[in-house]
């Protein structure tokens, strides 16, 4: 599967969103999930993002794996997105921000 990463927290871009051929990004308030049970590994959502946010399962830096399980724990509590939309009003400040787990909405 593939996982949504820190970057992405406060930001939201939702471009990964329209390519997904399986429509599996779910959408929390200031974050996106990919559902393991629907992803098919296609990747095609990867250079998508402008903040570089989601990585190959195995591919996940060091200091990122606990956004693995956090992606499935997510995903079937958020509703499923599949059409790109406007970003988080302060994406483009809370992208040059590296450490922003603090600021992650359920
Ligand atoms: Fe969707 Fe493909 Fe990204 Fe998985 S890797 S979330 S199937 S676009
Ligand atoms: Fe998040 Fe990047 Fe998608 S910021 S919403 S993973 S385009």
């Amino acid at each position: 599967t593939f996982v949504v990463t820190e970057s992405c927290i406060s930001c939201k871009y939702t471009d990964c969103v329209d390519v997904c051929p399986v429509d599996a990004f779910r959408e929390g308030p200031n974050f996106l999930a990919i559902d393991p049970d629907e992803c098919i590994d296609c990747a095609v959502c990867v250079p998508e993002c402008p903040v570089n946010a989601i990585f190959a399962e195995e591919d996940v830096p060091a200091d990122q794996q606990d956004f693995i399980a956090l992606n499935a724990e997510l995903a079937p509590k958020w509703k499923t997105i599949t059409r790109t939309k406007a970003a988080l009003p302060d994406a483009d400040k809370w992208a040059s921000v590296a450490a922003k787990r603090a600021e992650l909405k359920r």
